[in-house]
């Protein structure tokens, strides 16, 4: 990363938002669901599949985790309405796992019970490691009783292999990404190189237990191995997808569906846009250059 770039990724919280907001744009469908459903249609004609998620993590208060609830149970109702195809992503945080984690519990099984009355999925987030253990730990028991439930898992995490031999022995559903909280060595591998070998390493684990992956990554080293794997370990298509994030590397997107590849790309939207928008901007290569531009010439 040049100087610059790190001036700017470090120089992001004061940044105006409005400028925050122009650049990160194409990370985010909008405000309203009716735009993230939109997107999805778009998405649609492409071929693409898509996973909505709202906006807003870590809330403090039950009312809040409510809200969100109740929003999940009318973003699955409509996308049954407009017969879309698309699931939903969700952060136990944002339905309080970090106010009570029954209530956060009840909250899931309540998105659950909507998702199955309309023959649909629902993938949980994972968040930092303070969030993993019980992420983990919701996730195995809702799975013994609903199937219509799946997790992510993080390849920096350094717990992530042993994970693996720990997820249910039947239906287990997967996806695999790279990580993007900041966290501890104690608890995570920091380089590179590493990470993208862990990556490989628990993706051949899933795919060699019969877990249905989710394989969410723009990088091609990793998607050039991902598609060994598939390979010679001769996976179906239908026991595996490729994910990528709404906005990054459309380009990639549609050299892997015209090659007959399944795919299904992640559309947050909402009024909360802006956490999510910083993480996005901190790990776009060119981010210098757009933010300056924003800034300097108002495009
Ligand atoms: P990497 O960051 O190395 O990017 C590879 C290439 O993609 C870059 O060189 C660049 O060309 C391009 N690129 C990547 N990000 C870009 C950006 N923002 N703007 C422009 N270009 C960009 N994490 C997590 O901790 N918990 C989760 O639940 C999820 N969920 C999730 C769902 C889906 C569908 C995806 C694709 C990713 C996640 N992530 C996530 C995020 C993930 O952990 C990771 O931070 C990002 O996918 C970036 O990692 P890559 O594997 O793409 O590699």
């Amino acid at each position: 990363m040049s100087l610059f770039d790190w001036l700017i990724v470090h120089g992001l919280p004061i940044v105006p938002k409005p400028i925050v907001r122009r650049v990160a744009s194409r990370y985010v469908a909008g405000e309203t669901l009716d735009a993230a459903l939109a997107t999805v249609e778009k998405l649609a004609a492409e071929g693409a599949m898509a996973t909505l998620d709202l906006l807003g993590e870590e809330v403090r208060d039950s009312g809040r985790a409510e809200t969100n609830t109740e929003a999940y149970e009318a973003m699955l109702a409509a996308i049954a309405q407009r017969g879309l195809t698309a699931n939903v992503s969700l952060k136990l945080s944002a339905l309080g796992l970090k106010v009570d984690e029954e209530l956060c519990r009840g909250n899931l099984e309540r998105i659950l019970a909507a998702a199955r009355q309309h023959g649909n999925f629902v993938r949980i987030d994972m968040e930092d490691a303070s969030s993993t253990e019980a992420t983990l730990h919701i996730y195995r028991d809702l799975q013994a009783r609903h199937s219509n439930v799946g997790v992510v898992l993080q390849a920096y995490l350094r717990r992530t292999l042993p994970d693996i031999d720990a997820l249910p022995r039947v239906g287990a559903n997967v996806r695999i990404c790279k990580g993007i909280y900041i966290e501890r060595r104690a608890v995570a591998y920091k380089a590179y190189e590493t990470v993208r070998l862990n990556y490989l390493r628990a993706l051949e684990k899933l795919l060699a237990r019969g877990v249905y992956v989710g394989i969410a990554t723009h990088d091609d080293h990793l998607i050039c191995g991902a598609l060994a794997l598939v390979d010679r370990l001769r996976v179906p298509r239908e026991r595996y997808e490729f994910q990528m994030l709404l906005g990054v590397e459309p380009e990639l997107r549609r050299v892997l569906l015209a090659a007959g590849h399944r795919l299904r790309v992640y559309v947050p939207y909402g009024r909360d846009w802006y956490p999510y928008s910083v993480r996005r901007l901190r790990e776009n290569p060119k981010i210098a250059r757009h933010v300056a531009r924003a800034m300097f010439t108002g495009s």
